[in-house]
């Protein structure tokens, strides 16, 4: 396993292009099952996820080509040879489920395993399962797997879910572009990554209304044919990567960079004392006076996005007052906090609650990575903390994180990666 130095103290200069959303491209590639023609993906990012979900659309009868270093993938399907998304894949990666609602609108077989939880939570997919239900699929969950069938079809439905669910609202999206008459989905989550799903599915015939909205309608066709899409910029690298200049100082410009896709965090991190402009290639972000405590709530879009919190937890951590983080998306996603407190912060966690005394430094220490976010927020906070910070496990940020050392070596830090001893 490798591990990330980083010698903190060094202010950032210069610009970062921000690449395609990780979590776009993986409900983008399991469209690619709906029909028999190539999809084909622009601006893909180069992750370790995205070579999982390669990997399991593969075992199902996908060829997938990867072109120009994998910035564009063609995902063809002439049929599917295979309905069963084995667990040694699916344990990998969670959003291996997003490949159930495809398969089942266009073969009326599929089965998955279910996904175990992950660190951040137990991370059920009731959802997505009693969306199916609601459009006849017949669900039989057996030694971990769920066994759908739909003999005849898909058929379409009005149905509410209990919560915004992201995956459950693409998996019952890409369901209902086939299914026979109209799905009406409500409560639905209104991420930019859904809003991408959409018109990636328009554009390979589907016909859906409402996208952004807490409602979408769809119209079932017979048929989809095949596309070519751009995957949408990634909000959640690109909010990482503004915080970069406030932590350590300087001034950075993120190439691709959209404030319309994360409006909640910017203003946050403007009250923390970020200076946001817009340039004609993205978003430049400086900090001119002290770091300043700011309260946030994670929500769901147009909300504070959860994933983004781990990342502001460590720049509230030099604020100078105290902050309050509430975490109402994930039941776990404070593991963060106990490195950050290793290295120096001031931070009390009473379940979904973190209170954040800002401190004037941090000390560079090792630090353990956890998940995806929680890895890079110590990644963050070693840019600004005295001395040195060593992050191991840093396989979780190739997850998310293309090239994170370049981008960041190229504008300023001193951060290397080496083999774990
Ligand atoms: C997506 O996960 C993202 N992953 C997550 O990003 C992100 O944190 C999350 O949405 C919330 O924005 C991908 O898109 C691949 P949810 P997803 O279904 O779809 C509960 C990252 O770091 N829930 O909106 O799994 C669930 O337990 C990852 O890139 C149910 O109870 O999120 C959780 O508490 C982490 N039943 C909450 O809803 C269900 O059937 C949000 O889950 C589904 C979800």
């Amino acid at each position: 396993m490798d591990k990330i130095i980083v010698k903190g103290g060094t202010p950032l200069h210069g610009s970062i292009e921000i690449a395609g959303a990780k979590n776009a491209c993986l409900t983008l590639m399991p469209a690619a099952l709906l029909c028999a023609e190539p999809l084909t993906l622009t601006n893909a990012p180069r992750l370790s996820d995205i070579a999982t979900m390669t990997e399991l659309l593969e075992s199902l009868g996908c060829e997938v080509a990867s072109l120009q270093e994998g910035r564009v993938l063609v995902l063809g399907t002439a049929k599917i040879s295979n309905h069963t998304a084995h667990y040694d894949i699916v344990r990998k990666m969670r959003a291996s489920i997003l490949v159930l609602g495809p398969m089942l609108a266009r073969d009326g077989e599929a089965v998955c395993s279910l996904p175990g939880g992950c660190a951040i939570g137990a991370r059920p997919v009731d959802i997505h399962l009693s969306g199916l239900e609601a459009m006849g699929a017949e669900l039989d969950l057996r030694e971990g797997y769920v066994h759908a069938k739909a003999p005849n079809g898909l058929i379409g439905a009005e149905y509410e879910l209990p919560f915004a669910s992201v995956g459950a609202t693409e998996n019952l999206l890409m369901a209902a572009t086939l299914a026979k008459g109209t799905t009406v989905l409500k409560n639905v989550a209104r991420e930019p990554e859904i809003v991408d799903l959409a018109e990636c599915l328009r554009a390979m015939g589907a016909n859906i209304s409402g996208e952004g909205s807490h409602t979408l309608t769809i119209h079932g066709v017979k048929k989809l044919h095949g596309a070519t899409h751009r995957v949408v910029t990634d909000r959640i690298e690109l909010g990482t990567y503004m915080i970069a200049p406030v932590i350590a100082g300087g001034e950075v410009e993120l190439i691709g960079g959209r404030r319309d896709l994360l409006e909640a965090f910017c203003t946050k991190l403007e009250a923390a004392g970020a200076t946001i402009s817009e340039t004609e290639n993205g978003l430049t972000v400086t900090r001119d006076g002290p770091i300043k405590p700011v309260d946030i709530v994670t929500e769901v879009h147009p909300g504070f996005p959860t994933d983004l919190q781990a990342q502001m937890m460590a720049l509230l951590c030099f604020s100078d007052g105290t902050s309050v983080l509430e975490e109402k998306i994930f039941e776990n996603r404070f593991m963060h906090a106990p490195e950050l407190i290793r290295m120096g912060a001031d931070i009390e966690v009473h379940g979904g609650h973190a209170t954040v005394n800002g401190v004037s430094a941090l000390k560079g220490a090792p630090v353990m990575a956890t998940d995806l976010r929680a890895s890079v927020s110590l990644i963050l906070a070693g840019l600004a903390a005295k001395g040195e910070t060593v992050v191991s496990r840093v396989y979780h940020l190739d997850r998310g994180y293309e090239q994170l050392v370049r981008k960041l070596s190229a504008c300023g830090a001193d951060i290397v990666r080496e083999k774990e001893a």
